[in-house]
């Protein structure tokens, strides 16, 4: 495609996308006519699809130069990015399927604006501004977080007293994980799974390794397409959980007999290991959903494999002892790298707590350590989406407050 074809196809697909994002819509102009982010300076390193370029839009009208780059090699769309090269005060350095040097490469471009924010999906930038950039580290004044392994890895810094700088953990927040980890997810990988397949769900053994918030979405919705669900975990409650909303439960080592398709949702390594492929069924097909690609262990799967070959896009074959092995996106999470991540409508309150959060810690000054986002924020957020979706809730009664207050009335 030629620049010219690439940015009308980024520019279409960034407009469709704004156009469902009513409330980091009211965040834009407000931001645009208030300008709370002047003179600010923002890194960000998140998937750079259309909802993203959305929230950088909003960032940059707000008064904010913008670099950023992606937080998966896979994840990008090059028209987005080329698209997103056209506006004021912003430079994107994301590249689709780029080298691990050049994906570091553009971190570092992005680090070299010398922000005083980050925004991450993966606390790649944070972890770089931990290691090589340390000299960057006392003119930022925070960072936002956008999912549950980048908090993951924020709080095991904070434990070990390595963490020097303010951090919202955005994926925290009520109107994030509850959303855009579970209804997100849950529809996003089957999306990207069904769109590289093109094969039928209904009737199948589908096995979701983890019952988080991610795997209650992929769990849910395989459900609803007609599948047979057994999950996998390693904590009882959210085991029991799984259970009691109807799934079958057990070890991965026993799942991995039944299961025509893996989903890895647990934010841990090794879901899906030698012990597992040995006893897959043929034409077993394995996708991830999990932040980082280390779920699916593709080191022993390629070990174990007599050849690899590409059978369709974005579709590896593996042949283990004379079964067919099927691993979508190289185990990158599938939603982003075989689809176009979350619904739009997921992602404005995402994002709105992002846009809300950077503004935070533009007016606040905040300690060093992982801080959640303000409650008055999340409930902001929760409040504009259901307007924006024209529903209206009841308020509490004076005296049903007094009621709910109180602890004379038993009767
Ligand atoms: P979570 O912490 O709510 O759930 C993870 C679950 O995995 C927990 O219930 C945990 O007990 C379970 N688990 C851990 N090790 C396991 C093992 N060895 N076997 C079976 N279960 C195991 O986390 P959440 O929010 O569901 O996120 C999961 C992952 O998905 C993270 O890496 C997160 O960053 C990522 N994520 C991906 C998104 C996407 O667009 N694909 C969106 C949001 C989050």
């Amino acid at each position: 495609m030629s620049d010219k074809d690439l940015i009308e196809s980024g520019d279409m697909k960034i407009g469709w996308v704004r156009s469902h994002m009513p409330v980091l819509s009211i965040i834009r102009e407000n931001f645009e006519r208030e300008q709370p982010l002047k003179g600010h300076k923002i890194a960000m390193a998140l998937h750079v699809e259309a909802k993203t370029a959305a929230l950088v839009e909003a960032l940059a009208l707000g008064g904010a130069e913008v670099a950023i780059t992606g937080c998966n090699p896979l994840s990008t769309q090059d028209d987005v990015s080329v698209a997103l090269n056209t506006r004021d005060n912003i430079k994107c350095y994301a590249k689709y399927d780029c080298c691990s040097d050049e994906y570091y490469e553009a971190i570092n471009k992005v680090l070299d604006m010398k922000p005083d924010i980050t925004i991450d999906d993966g606390a790649d930038l944070i972890f770089k501004l931990h290691t090589e950039r340390t000299d960057l580290l006392s003119g930022l004044l925070g960072g936002c977080e956008e999912t549950t392994t980048g908090i993951h890895r924020l709080k095991a810094m904070e434990n070990d007293g390595a963490l020097k700088m303010p951090v919202v953990a955005v994926n925290d927040a009520m109107t994030k994980f509850l959303f855009d980890n579970r209804y997100g997810t849950g529809q996003s990988s089957w999306d990207g799974i069904m769109r590289t397949t093109n094969l039928l769900v209904a009737g199948k053994t589908v096995v979701i390794g983890g019952y988080g918030w991610c795997g209650k979405g992929a769990s849910l919705r395989a459900s609803g397409l007609g599948a047979d669900v057994i999950v996998t975990e390693i904590d009882p409650i959210r085991a029991l959980e799984a259970r009691m909303d109807g799934h079958r439960v057990m070890s991965m080592t026993e799942a991995a007999k039944y299961g025509d398709i893996f989903v890895t949702t647990t934010g841990n390594v090794d879901i899906l290991s030698k012990k597992h492929f040995e006893v897959m069924k043929d034409g077993a097909i394995l996708a991830n959903s999990g932040h980082f690609n280390v779920e699916i262990n593709l080191e022993e799967l390629t070990a174990m494999a007599s050849s690899v070959r590409t059978v369709r896009k974005n579709i590896k074959e593996y042949n283990v002892a004379g079964k067919r092995i099927n691993v979508l996106a190289d185990g990158r999470l599938v939603n982003l790298a075989a689809g176009d991540g979350h619904p739009a409508e997921v992602m404005d309150m995402s994002f709105a707590n992002q846009a809300l959060c950077v503004k935070y810690i533009a007016e606040t000054k905040l300690e060093n350590g992982v801080h959640p986002v303000p409650h008055d924020l999340d409930m902001y957020v929760a409040e504009l989406k259901l307007k924006s979706m024209g529903i209206e809730i009841d308020k509490l009664e004076p005296h049903q407050t007094e009621y709910m207050e109180g602890w004379e009335c038993g009767t």
